[in-house]
């Protein structure tokens, strides 16, 4: 009997920190903590999820509840259940079929899936594998320029949106990279060959496939990653600092299609997103990879809801980890959420199928949760469906 290594593998995995856990074991270790690790103390890394956890359900019964359906519509169109697959950079890192792995597990699951920046695919390439909703997120880079010609590029391959991510003007201190002085690509030494020896499955993948490339930048001037370099020095000198609401106004007469501002944290920039007439913000601290100290996601939704008043749609993005997670994030008042490692630890398991598991779990988690709490739709959640 042959069993499928992949197959084995996932055998006894039923949730997210089991796929985090396989990760773990199969990647080296540089390249895990880079993917899992956060700012400083990665406090607010940890606040984002512990928010989830300690906010619980008022559940209501004998509802006669039947025929539970998840799904919503983001930007006025539909979405399988609401969930936007995160930007993450270098995603080939994890796997070598990387961000085509994931564009094409977000639209068998129905659900938009938002490129970075410093993907490790292109803008083209990816359109290429999907016809599904594909968002792509942009930097602030100092070459104007460049940024035009991509947003250019993303239009004609029909993204659907634009995502400014606005809390990676420098870079945040990611100390567990520090301490490695991990690069990206992995630069080869001692270190790296050892680590290899002893993941040889990832490391076989890398080297039998084409080099790791910021493929958006490819012959750009700007460094395309194919000599490494540390994160923070790359984006220390190649990102504009001095961003500001002036930028939005740029990219409005840039692209006509909706706008999502990626990194909102405090009320009152919720409000002047709102009355600059984005399309959707996305509360965000970047998975706590940028200022430690942040506060957790969750905690924004119920106040920015109150504050602007249906005149932006509302994305939290951090710490979920689970369907119900989902759940508490639209009963407080947000509209969808966004994830990004739990994807990745799913693409380092297992590659796609390992995406394609979070996905279908996601949605099955949220049925249940709805049918336990007695909702029947999404539009029937908010406040009294939690004690906060
Ligand atoms: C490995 C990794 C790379 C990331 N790269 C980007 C990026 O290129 N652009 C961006 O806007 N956010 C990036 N993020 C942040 C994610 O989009 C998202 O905000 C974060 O992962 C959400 O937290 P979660 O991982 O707890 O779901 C990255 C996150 C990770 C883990």
């Amino acid at each position: 009997m042959r069993i499928d290594p992949v197959e084995r593998r996932l055998a006894h995995a039923a949730s997210v920190a089991d796929l985090r856990r396989i990760a773990r074991r199969r990647l080296p270790a540089g390249v895990f903590d880079y993917i899992d690790g956060a700012a400083e103390d990665e406090r607010t890394a940890a606040a984002n999820q512990e928010a989830f956890t300690r906010t619980s359900f008022r559940p209501r019964v004998l509802r006669g509840v039947q025929n539970v359906d998840p799904t919503a519509t983001l930007l006025g169109q539909p979405l399988d259940y609401p969930l936007v697959l995160a930007p993450t950079g270098f995603t080939r890192i994890a796997d070598p079929a990387g961000e085509l792995a994931v564009a094409r597990a977000a639209e068998r699951a129905g659900l938009p899936y938002t490129l970075s920046t410093l993907s490790t695919r292109s803008i083209e390439e990816v359109r290429q594998v999907s016809s599904g909703r594909l968002w792509f997120q942009v930097y602030a880079w100092k070459d104007k320029d460049l940024i035009k010609e991509m947003i250019q590029r993303a239009a004609a391959s029909n993204y659907e949106a634009l995502v400014l991510t606005v809390d990676t003007v420098v870079h945040g201190r990611r100390e567990r990279d520090v301490r490695r002085g991990f690069s990206l690509p992995p630069a080869i030494g001692m270190k790296t060959l050892i680590d290899g020896a002893v993941h040889p499955s990832w490391t076989w993948a890398l080297l039998s496939s084409e080099p790791i490339r910021f493929a958006n930048v490819v012959g750009r001037g700007v460094g395309d990653g194919a000599t490494p370099v540390t994160l923070s020095d790359y984006i220390n000198s190649q990102f504009d600092p001095t961003l500001s609401w002036k930028d939005v106004e740029w990219l409005r007469s840039i692209w006509d299609r909706p706008i999502v501002l990626k990194g909102i944290q405090a009320v009152d920039d919720a409000v002047t997103a709102a009355e600059a007439g984005v399309d959707a913000i996305v509360l965000s601290n970047h998975g706590g990879r940028q200022l430690d100290g942040a506060p957790p996601t969750f905690d924004l939704i119920a106040p920015v809801a109150d504050a602007v008043g249906g005149r932006t749609e509302i994305i939290c993005d951090g710490g979920v980890r689970r369907g119900s997670h989902i759940v508490k994030a639209l009963a407080a008042g947000a509209h969808a959420v966004m994830a990004g490692r739990p994807y990745l630890y799913g693409l380092g398991a297992a590659g796609e199928r390992g995406v394609d598991l979070v996905l279908s779990w996601f949605r099955a988690d949220m049925v249940r949760t709805m049918t336990l709490i007695g909702v029947e739709r999404v539009d029937q959640l908010d406040r009294s469906f939690l004690q906060i």
